[in-house]
């Protein structure tokens, strides 16, 4: 089946980094918000990363422009009608991502295939609320969307073989590198990452070291980019307690546990670079 015209329900961090990347591989997309606000602030995330691209010489000036012209923003949902593909980035909440899979079930072409962006929520429950079971899948992107080469496939036991070839395919015109993990939380890169940030989170309530200390040590001692610390305020506090309650919803096992500190820090507000505070402050 041959992908033309994408639609991305979601402009928020991974909704606007998806509608960029797919722009920049040559689709046409159409991206849906709930509100102008809310869609104007998505959009102008788009220009602010391409101009980053530009200026670190990832992306030429014309071809910013050429995937600018192919983004079309819209608040109304039917505008997604003639998508080949439809990949949804709301916020992680089941209900409302059940509704939209009803409501694009109801106003897509019965061949077109609706992905999920979720980090940790079930596919098959989503699947269930449309009649075309086969053709959903999870396509789970990574933060900065542009920059990281990972696309992680989530497979549920109704997923066509025909889906997947057609998921593999779209994913290698972007660029990306895949792999595919069965529809249980975490799948796989979250499944291993949020027991490692957990620990991370416990070792600065035991005060077993400072929290520099953690982050050097994992960045110099292991080459990581980033030290634990730091990619949870990259990745936002509440997103990580998100995840991490998930899992263990589903498991049941200690080591998913969301340990007391981080519950408190997204109570308290602090949910790292996006409010300006986490374990680092932001704010200057
Ligand atoms: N388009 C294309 N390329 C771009 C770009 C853009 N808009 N913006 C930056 N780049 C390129 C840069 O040119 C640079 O490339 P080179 O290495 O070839 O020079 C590269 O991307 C890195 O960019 P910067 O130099 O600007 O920034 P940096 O070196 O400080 O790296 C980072 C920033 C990529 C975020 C890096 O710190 C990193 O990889 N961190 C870890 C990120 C991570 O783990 N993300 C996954 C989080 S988990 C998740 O998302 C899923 C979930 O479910 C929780």
């Amino acid at each position: 089946m041959e992908i033309r015209k994408v639609g991305v329900v979601g402009c928020g961090l991974m909704g606007a980094g998806i509608v960029e990347t797919c722009a920049r591989a040559g689709y046409q997309v159409t991206v849906r918000e709930v509100n102008q606000e809310l869609l104007d602030r998505g959009l102008a995330r788009i220009q602010r990363s391409m101009e980053r691209g530009v200026k670190k010489t990832k992306l030429l000036a014309e071809d910013r422009d050429a995937a600018w012209a192919r983004i079309h923003g819209t608040t109304d949902i039917k505008d997604l009608a003639g998508c080949d593909l439809v990949i949804e980035a709301i916020i992680e909440n089941m209900e409302l991502k059940k509704k939209v899979f009803r409501e694009l079930d109801e106003l897509l072409a019965p061949h077109v295939i609706i992905a999920s962006n979720t980090s940790s929520l079930c596919i098959t429950e989503m699947a269930s609320v449309t009649k075309r079971g086969d053709k959903v899948l999870g396509m789970h992107f990574f933060n900065p969307v542009p920059v990281m080469p990972l696309l992680e496939f989530v497979r549920t036991i109704l997923t066509s073989d025909e889906t997947m070839a057609t998921a593999r395919e779209f994913g290698a015109s972007l660029g990306k590198t895949m792999v595919t993990a069965k529809d249980t939380p975490g799948f796989i890169v979250n499944l291993l990452l949020i027991p490692y940030i957990l620990d991370a989170v416990r070792m600065v309530e035991n005060e077993l070291a400072t929290r520099e200390d953690i982050d050097t040590a994992i960045k110099l001692g292991l080459n990581h980019p980033m030290g634990p610390l730091t990619l949870l305020d990259f990745v936002g506090l509440d997103t990580c307690l998100f995840i991490a309650d998930a899992m263990f919803d589903e498991f049941k096992d200690p080591k998913y546990a969301a340990p007391p500190l981080l519950r408190r820090m997204v109570l308290a507000g602090y949910l790292g670079r996006k409010s300006g505070k986490g374990f680092y402050d932001y704010s200057k």
